[in-house]
């Protein structure tokens, strides 16, 4: 086993952990150095494929306000949404995209070089930065990859999967074991701070606009430290996911081709949102999901479609190359003919439960990105926040450090010990076959048909009694054969605590909708569990 120590180890090269990367290393004094550890190639992440854009309430958009976003946010989110945190990240996104922009990010503009603002569902305002059209991802990611690439002052490790983290006894996070893909080694590195920003959870379903890292692990090694998790039931269904018989990793239509005024048809052509809410295309998310999923269930349909031929030719060129050049592959000519969509699973709003700044319920451990639960997006998160959220807290995380100590520990305690050791090579490293990729499919169906869009006490019971089931069917208790199989271990932990966490929650509200409990409590409480005594437990 390869040992070494760093100030703090960043895990996760999407636009969370890569703008992180940059903001400690230019405010931070790090005596032992910062390390950015991610388990494929750098920058190959949800934020790469990301199209519609980012938040930004910016001071020169005069039809927009903090007030207005913040109004906006909260109203989609059901009622969950923090507001204090709603009104944090919305009051820093002009500071905090300023600063991005110098690290090289550049938003679309028109042609008096002003920043440009789109639609997207349930926003009153057009608020929404772009870049490359609809490849704000990319863009935004390979100018962060660029900047951290140029650092000498950041370490990064690439093909390099976090498996556990180091907690002692007092409950402080004092690095983590990571594995090796290409070597097939271990490695203890110790750490004063370890910040988790590995992302989504998509590859948990069947149909999911996510790739294939998306396995949920940041939120596995939280739970298995003992860190408190909020609102592990929901999970965002995006309405209108390119469904081409056979794909199950669905290519996103983004919302911002309804924002421009596209609009949804069934197979004769025939409109049907206004049945379901008076926005119509621009209902909140969670709404048009159901509404598309309804009317394939009434229809026997295996999609549903979009239909942005009223949208002028040139125009869908401009705004839309990635998702024109895409459909045009699959013989589709989006400025002629339908695209064929449906729902699939595509952003998770529970995760870590953190404060603003990234703090988790473990010291030294922080969370931003997709991984976190804040606050901000309550049940059903607003178009185009999640991006601004990446930012905002990098940033707010950068910050905090900035008056920390950042010693690596000198002593380690017996806790770490045991942990460190179970990745020592033994004798018992006999392989065993597994066929990961069938448990995964089995996994990724029991999710899609019992914890999906629509969920009933018998659905959530029937999945929990599988899962377990497939977790016995797994051998594997703590070491690993490689990345597909520690990623498989984390998918089913986290499948349990989604799928417990939704038999638990007795209502419908946002993106959790339950049939045995159509109604919404008038409470609006947040749910956070923990594992204590190695069971799961919640916790107020
Ligand atoms: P990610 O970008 O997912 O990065 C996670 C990183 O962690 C990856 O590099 C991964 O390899 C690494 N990692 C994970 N586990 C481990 C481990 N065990 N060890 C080491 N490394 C690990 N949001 C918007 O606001 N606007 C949009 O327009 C938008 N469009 C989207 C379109 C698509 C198709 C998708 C999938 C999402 C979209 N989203 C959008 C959501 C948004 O992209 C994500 O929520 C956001 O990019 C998450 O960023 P992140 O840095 O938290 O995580
Ligand atoms: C989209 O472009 O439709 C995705 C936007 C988002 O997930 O915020």
């Amino acid at each position: 086993m390869k040992y070494s120590k760093y100030s703090t180890v960043i895990i996760g090269s999407g636009i969370a952990g890569l703008y992180a990367a940059l903001k400690i290393e230019q405010q931070v004094a790090l005596p032992d150095g910062i390390l950015l550890v991610t388990k494929s190639q750098l920058g190959e992440s949800n934020s790469m494929y990301a199209q519609g854009g980012m938040v930004g309430v910016m001071k020169e958009n005069k039809n927009d306000s903090t007030a207005s976003h913040i109004s906006d946010t909260i109203k989609a989110g059901a009622g969950l949404s923090e507001f204090n945190t709603v009104k944090f990240i919305s009051e820093n996104s002009d500071t905090v995209i300023k600063d991005l922009m110098r690290f090289g990010v550049e938003f679309d503009r028109n042609e008096n070089n002003e920043l440009t603002f789109t639609l997207e569902a349930a926003h009153s305002v057009n608020r929404v930065l772009h870049a490359g059209g609809d490849a704000t991802g990319r863009m935004i990611e390979l100018a962060l990859c660029k900047k951290v690439q140029e650092n000498s002052n950041i370490e990064i490790y690439e093909n390099t999967t976090a498996v556990e983290l180091l907690v002692n006894s007092e409950k402080q996070c004092r690095g983590l074991v990571v594995f090796n893909e290409i070597t097939q080694e271990y490695e203890t590195i110790y750490a004063s701070v370890v910040i988790l920003a590995t992302g989504g959870i998509g590859q948990l379903y069947k149909y999911t606009t996510n790739p294939i890292g998306a396995t949920g692990d940041g939120l596995a090694l939280a739970y298995n430290a003992g860190a408190v998790m909020q609102d592990m039931e929901f999970v965002q269904f995006h309405p209108t996911a390119l469904a081409i018989d056979g794909e199950e990793n669905r290519f996103l239509i983004s919302e911002a081709v309804r924002g421009e005024g596209a609009k949804l048809v069934d197979a004769d052509g025939v409109e049907f949102m206004h049945k379901y809410h008076e926005m119509k295309e621009l209902a909140p998310r969670d709404v048009v999901t159901r509404a598309n999923f309804n009317e394939m269930l009434e229809k026997h349909l295996n999609n549903v479609y979009l239909n942005a031929t009223c949208i002028p030719k040139e125009k869908l060129a401009k705004r839309f190359p990635t998702i024109s050049k895409k459909c045009a592959e699959n013989g589709i000519d989006i400025s002629k003919d339908f695209i064929p969509v449906a729902p699939a699973a595509h952003y998770f709003m529970g995760g870590v439960k953190t404060n603003i700044k990234g703090e988790t319920s473990i010291q030294g451990l922080y969370a931003i990105g997709e991984t976190a639960s804040t606050g901000l997006h309550g049940a059903n998160r607003l178009a185009s926040n999640s991006l601004l959220e990446c930012v905002v807290c990098a940033y707010e995380v950068a910050d905090v450090l900035r008056n920390m100590q950042l010693k690596t520990p000198k002593q380690i305690d017996s806790d770490i010990k045991k942990v460190i050791d179970k990745y020592n090579p033994t004798d018992d490293d006999i392989p065993d076959d597994i066929d990961i990729s069938a448990l995964k499919q089995e996994l990724q169906n029991i999710m899609w048909d019992y914890v999906g869009i629509l969920r009933s006490g018998k659905s959530l019971t029937t999945a929990v009694e599988k899962i377990k089931n497939l977790k016995s069917d797994f051998a594997r208790h703590t070491k690993c054969l490689n990345r597909a199989e520690y990623e498989f271990k984390n998918m089913l932990t986290v499948a349990m605590l989604i799928a417990t966490s939704a038999l638990n929650r007795k209502e419908s509200r946002g993106a959790h909708c339950r049939l045995d409990y159509p109604d919404t409590n008038e409470e609006c409480i947040h749910s956070c569990l923990t594992k204590r005594e190695g069971e799961l437990s919640f916790v107020n």
